[in-house]
Order: structure tokens, then C-alpha cells, then sequence
């Protein structure tokens, strides 16, 4: 075929571009604050400067969204009894040499306010609040201390204390307001966009406060930390559904010297997602009222926490369980990770506003359906997790826990294609399992060709430039077509809203999940779909579950709910992308 030839003389000829600038991004390392921070447990922290001047806060890496979530001054000072060093509690730095509430939108020159929106990060399981949003200057870690700042990012002001410490989003998904023309970038897409990392991509785990000592959580945005997890080879492909891309299946849930010595508390596999957007385990009923036997635990349906009085907690400080979680698409155990987790790890406390004083509590939900299924940060404190979007696959390990004095082992994580040369690629992304059919793999190499490479290019041949758009096109084509083959057809997932406008971010190496959504949407945007043959449109609601089919022709229906209001707010008729 003439195609293959024209393939095979443009590869060449990328690989001479790639080869042309060796000087790819390192990952960033973002450096711990050195503080905990939480009201539902012990987490460590990162920092984050936002406006002009820089207003600094102390947040905690979120899987679920691309935003900057921060505490806003409003909160702490309309909050009924709450604690006069509230600000702090919450992450606010002293500003301008006093103590601050949280952000003051005020004294920042660089805000273009946007409006009020519900966040919609876990409404499922009522992790969510409404919050005032702009863009403003975004920077990593202390000022001078080699962190990133990006101008115009989106920040999320909250009031309420349902999210009590703020947010840094790792995901790459933009995010989308009703007022808006165009979807605003996340910090993580901008970061690669800006050469600033070889890749969307993270590695993440929470840190132990239980530890002696205690060790930090780390996190690497375009790579890993080699030194902080056991590695296994297992990689598992990203869920459809893009607001939940790192799902798995939890196929056990084990506990030994518990009050019943050794027990299995979970029976049936049951999927989750890996979120360490909300610090609780979410689990089936039938699975919480194991936990409560065998842990001695009280349901407090004020809060709807489980607490554990001073007698119970104190034998289970001398018991000392431990609790295994098996984690993997089948129940094959070489194709499992289990993630051990002592006592430690569940023993925090919940303050203010749960509780006046502060209380011992075990971080365990109780989950009514698969939406509200969540591992969160608790489990965090033990896992390691390398999520890479440019290849739309992650893998979990056993956290590890280096003395200070070791270095970090930092490794990139290149978009395929871009690697530098005579390194080979980084061992827990290469794997048996892969998201996409063998054939499709020289394919998605090549759609993965960077903004970066493509502009060697044009610099060395304009007479290329068309032939690359037609080239990267097509096989955009095809490996979108690969993927939505390869991806679950569980009819939750399968609601396709995939447009040609949004290609330029699968031009870039980046995962294009077929799914509700090609972007975190504020103002609760409703939609359907395009099929791949007939055009089918559906009504959906916030789960995006069906409500009911509607018929029409190459239409597809909006309805956009705001604030917190139920349902219909506005409906509007999309036709090939564009609003009618
Ligand atoms: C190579 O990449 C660097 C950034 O990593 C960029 O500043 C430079 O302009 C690039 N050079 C060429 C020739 O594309
Ligand atoms: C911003 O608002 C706070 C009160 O919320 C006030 O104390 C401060 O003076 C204001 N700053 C400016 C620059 O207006
Ligand atoms: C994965 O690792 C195990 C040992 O950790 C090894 O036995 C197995 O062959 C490896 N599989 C692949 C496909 O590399
Ligand atoms: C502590 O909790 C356990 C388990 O819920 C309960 O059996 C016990 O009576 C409680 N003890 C006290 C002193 O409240
Ligand atoms: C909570 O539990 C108490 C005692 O266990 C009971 O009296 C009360 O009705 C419960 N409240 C709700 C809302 O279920
Ligand atoms: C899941 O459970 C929650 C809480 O009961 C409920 O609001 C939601 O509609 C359920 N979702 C599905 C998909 O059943
Ligand atoms: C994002 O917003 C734009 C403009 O309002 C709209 O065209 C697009 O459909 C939205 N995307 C999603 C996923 O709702």
C-alpha cells in the first residue's frame, strides 16, 4: 500500500526531528511542604503560590480533576465556632505579614474572576461544594525554589469546609464553564504544553505519619520516584469513562490479628476507583459491617463516620492488624498487587467541623453502588501509583519508605516516540497488558508525535507540513477507532462524546478516553452522543446514567444544570460540535 510507504519514510523522518533536540524536559520533582495537614486524618502537603502577589496554601494532590483548589477567606470567617487559627487549619499561609483566612481574591492583580460553580469533584459520594472560580498565576512549591508558575490557570475559591484543605489537580482533563467560549487548560496539560515535563503523566503516594519517622508523600509530575515503591510489572489499562481513568478491581480484602484473628472482609470483586481526590475507602455495606466486627468500630450516624472509643482502639494498638488489599482485573494472582496496610494507616482522627474535639475514627465509607466505590488517599499511605496519560495506562506497587539521607531515583516518562535515544524505556510502563491491540501499537506511537517534534519539522520541510496533518490525522483515526473497540462496552461507559474539535489534545500525546466528556464540566453540562455509524442522542444524568433515549439526526442535546439547582436549567442543541 502507498500508505505504508509514505508511513515509513515520515517515521524516519520524525526520528531525525525527535533526535535533533536532545534537550527534553526532566520530570519535576515537587517538593513536600514538611507539613501535615487535614481534618480527617494526617496528610502531607504540598505548596502552592497563587496571584500577584502570591498568596501561598498548603493543598494535597487530587487524581479527579486539573484544578487548583485553595480555601477562600469568606469560609473560615462565616463558619459557625470555627477554631481562630481556622486559616491555618486549612492551609493559608500569613499574607502580607498576617495571618490569612484563606485566599483573598482582593489582593490579587493577576484574577479574572469566572463565577460561582459547583465543583462537581465527587458529587457521588457528596464531596463536593460550589466555589468561585477564576484564572490567576499558579506556582509550585516556594517562590525561587525552581517550581514552575503558570499564568491563567483555573482556581477554585471554597468557602465550604466539605473540602477542607485545598486541592492540586493531576489530572490533565480541561476544565468547562458555562460562561466560558473554551475549555480552560489544566495545570498538568499546560505544564507539558509549556515543555515543562516529557509527559502528562505522575507518580504519586500519600506518606506515613504512623511511621517512625514519619515519611512524606512525594510526587513526581512527568515521571516517578524509582526509591519510594517495590515495582511490579503489571500495568493496567485506563477506564473509558474519563472521569475515573484509574479504576481497578479489588479482588480481596484481607485482615489478620483483628478481633476475629483472620478474616476476609471483602467476598465479592467489587471496582473501584483509585482516587486520591477524598481521604476514605468507600466499600459495600456488607463489607463495612465486616470491618466493623472485626475492628471494634461504631457507626456514628451524625457523621456518618465509623469512631472507635478508647478501649477498643487501645486493643487494637496492641493487636496491631494488618490488611491486605488485592488489586487486579482478574482474580489471577499473578496478574494481582497487593497493597499491605498496618493498623497505622487507619488510625486518624476527624476534628473540626465532624467533631469539636477530635476523635479516633476509621477512614471507612459506606458505599450504596459502584459510583460511590472509592480507595482514597488513606490507601495512598501504602501505594504507589504511576498514572500515564500519554499511553492511557497506570500501575500501583508497594509504597516504600527510604531514609532521608537516600536519593530520590527520579525517571521520566516519555511520550512513545519521544524518548530520547539510546535510553531504553522505563520498566513499569512497558507491560504484558496494553490498553490497545498489538496492531494498533506503531499507530498510537506515531499519533503521539508532539506539538514539539511536528515544529522540528516544519523548520526543516514545509513541503511536509500538509502531508503530517493528513498523516496524523488518519491515524489519530485509527487508533481512536482501536481504542473504542478495545474499551468497555458496559453501557454506563458506553456514552461516546468524542469531536473533532478536541483532537488537538490526542495530536499532542495525549489520551483521548472515549467517554462522558472531553472535559471536567462546570454548570453540569449534560450530553450525549455521536455513535461511530448513527447518530444517537441520549439525556444523562449527573452519573451519567441514561435517563431516556430521545431520537435525532446527527443532534446532540445539552442540558446544562447550574449551581446546586436539580435539573434543567438550560437546553441547548449541539450539532457537530457547536452550540445552535
Ligand atoms: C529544543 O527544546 C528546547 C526546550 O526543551 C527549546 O527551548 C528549544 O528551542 C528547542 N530547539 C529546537 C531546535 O527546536
Ligand atoms: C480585601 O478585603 C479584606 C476584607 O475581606 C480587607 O481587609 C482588605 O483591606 C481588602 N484589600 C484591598 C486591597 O482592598
Ligand atoms: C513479571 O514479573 C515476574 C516476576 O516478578 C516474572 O516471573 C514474569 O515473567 C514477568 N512477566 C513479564 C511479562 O515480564
Ligand atoms: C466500645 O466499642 C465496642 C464496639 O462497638 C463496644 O462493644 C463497647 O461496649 C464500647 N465500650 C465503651 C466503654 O463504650
Ligand atoms: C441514630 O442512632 C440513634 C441511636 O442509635 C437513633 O436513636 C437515631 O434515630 C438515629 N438517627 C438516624 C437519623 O438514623
Ligand atoms: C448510587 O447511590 C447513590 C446514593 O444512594 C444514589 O444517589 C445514586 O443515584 C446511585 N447511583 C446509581 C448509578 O445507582
Ligand atoms: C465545553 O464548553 C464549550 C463551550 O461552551 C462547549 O462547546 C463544549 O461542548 C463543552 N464541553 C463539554 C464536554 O461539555
Amino acid at each position: 500500500m502507498a500508505f505504508h510507504h509514505v508511513c515509513l519514510f515520515l517515521s524516519s523522518f520524525l526520528s531525525i526531528a525527535v533526535a535533533q533536540n536532545d534537550s527534553l524536559p526532566k520530570p519535576f520533582s515537587f517538593s513536600n511542604s514538611q507539613i501535615w495537614d487535614g481534618n480527617d486524618g494526617k496528610w502531607s502537603s504540598f505548596l502552592v503560590r497563587v496571584g500577584t502577589p502570591e498568596q501561598t496554601f498548603r493543598v494535597l494532590p487530587a487524581s479527579r480533576h486539573g484544578e487548583t483548589i485553595i480555601p477562600i477567606a469568606e469560609g473560615c470567617e462565616k463558619m459557625r465556632n470555627a477554631p481562630s487559627n481556622c486559616g491555618d487549619l486549612r492551609g493559608s499561609y500569613v499574607f502580607q505579614g498576617t495571618e490569612s483566612d484563606g485566599f483573598q481574591v482582593n489582593e490579587t492583580q493577576s484574577w479574572h474572576q469566572i463565577g460561582i460553580y459547583e465543583m462537581g469533584i465527587r458529587p457521588e459520594i457528596g464531596f463536593d461544594a460550589s466555589a468561585l472560580y477564576g484564572l490567576d498565576n499558579v506556582g509550585l512549591q516556594v517562590a525561587n525554589s525552581g517550581g514552575p508558575t503558570l499564568g491563567n490557570m483555573v482556581v477554585a475559591g471554597v468557602a465550604q469546609p466539605t473540602v477542607f484543605v485545598g486541592q492540586f489537580g493531576l489530572s490533565p482533563k480541561p476544565s468547562n464553564f458555562s460562561g466560558l467560549n473554551s475549555p480552560q487548560k489544566s495545570f498538568m496539560q499546560k505544564l507539558r504544553d509549556d515543555n515543562h515535563i516529557p509527559s502528562v503523566s505522575y507518580g504519586y503516594t500519600a506518606g506515613a505519619y504512623y511511621k517512625i519517622p514519619k515519611v512524606h508523600g512525594s510526587l513526581t509530575l512527568g515521571g516517578y520516584d524509582q526509591s519510594r515503591f517495590t515495582p511490579n510489572n503489571i500495568t493496567f489499562p485506563f477506564d473509558a469513562d474519563d472521569d475515573r481513568p484509574t479504576s481497578l478491581t479489588v479482588q480481596s480484602i484481607t485482615a489478620q490479628n483483628t478481633l476475629e484473628r483472620t478474616v476476609t472482609l471483602l467476598l465479592d470483586a467489587t471496582y473501584v476507583a483509585i482516587d486520591s481526590t477524598v481521604p476514605h475507602m468507600w466499600l459495600p455495606d456488607d463489607v463495612c459491617d465486616r470491618f466493623e466486627k472485626s475492628f471494634g468500630l461504631t457507626y456514628d450516624n451524625k457523621t456518618d463516620l465509623y469512631t472507635i472509643n478508647d478501649t477498643m482502639h487501645q486493643q487494637m494498638l496492641e493487636l496491631n492488624p494488618t490488611i491486605t488489599i488485592s488489586l487486579g482485573e482478574t482474580s489471577d494472582p499473578t496478574a494481582c498487587v497487593n497493597i499491605v496496610l498496618p493498623y497505622g494507616a487507619f488510625d486518624v482522627q476527624a476534628s473540626f467541623p465532624y467533631y469539636k474535639e477530635a476523635v479516633n475514627y476509621f477512614p471507612l465509607r459506606r458505599g450504596k453502588n459502584e459510583t460511590q466505590y472509592t480507595l482514597g488517599r488513606v490507601v495512598f499511605q501504602e501505594m504507589y501509583i504511576v498514572a500515564d496519560y500519554s499511553q492511557g495506562q497506570f500501575s500501583v506497587h508497594q509504597a516504600l519508605f527510604p531514609s532521608t539521607v537516600e536519593e530520590p531515583q527520579i525517571k521520566a516518562i516519555y511520550v512513545p516516540g519521544e524518548e530520547p535515544k539510546p535510553e531504553p524505556k522505563p520498566e513499569p510502563t512497558t507491560n504484558t497488558k496494553k490498553p490497545t491491540p498489538s496492531t494498533s501499537q506503531t499507530a498510537s506511537a506515531k499519533a503521539g508525535i508532539s506539538g514539539r517534534a511536528i515544529g522540528g519539522i516544519i523548520a526543516g520541510s514545509i513541503a511536509g507540513i500538509g502531508l503530517i496533518g493528513f498523516l496524523a490525522f488518519f491515524l489519530l483515526r485509527r487508533r481512536r477507532r482501536n481504542r473504542q473497540r478495545s474499551s468497555k462496552t458496559n453501557s454506563e461507559h458506553n456514552l461516546k462524546l468524542e469531536r473533532d474539535m478536541h483532537s488537538s489534545q490526542a495530536s499532542s500525546g495525549m489520551y483521548t478516553p472515549k467517554g462522558f466528556g472531553n472535559g471536567f464540566v462546570h454548570g453540569r453540562t449534560l450530553c450525549a452522543t455521536e455513535a461511530d455509524d448513527a447518530a444517537q442522542v441520549f439525556e444523562v444524568d449527573s452519573q451519567h446514567r441514561r435517563l431516556h433515549e430521545l431520537s435525532s439526526q446527527s443532534t446532540c442535546i445539552v442540558h446544562e444544570i447550574g449551581g446546586g439547582e436539580r435539573m434543567k436549567v438550560r437546553t441547548d442543541v449541539m450539532q457537530a460540535g457547536r452550540r445552535i
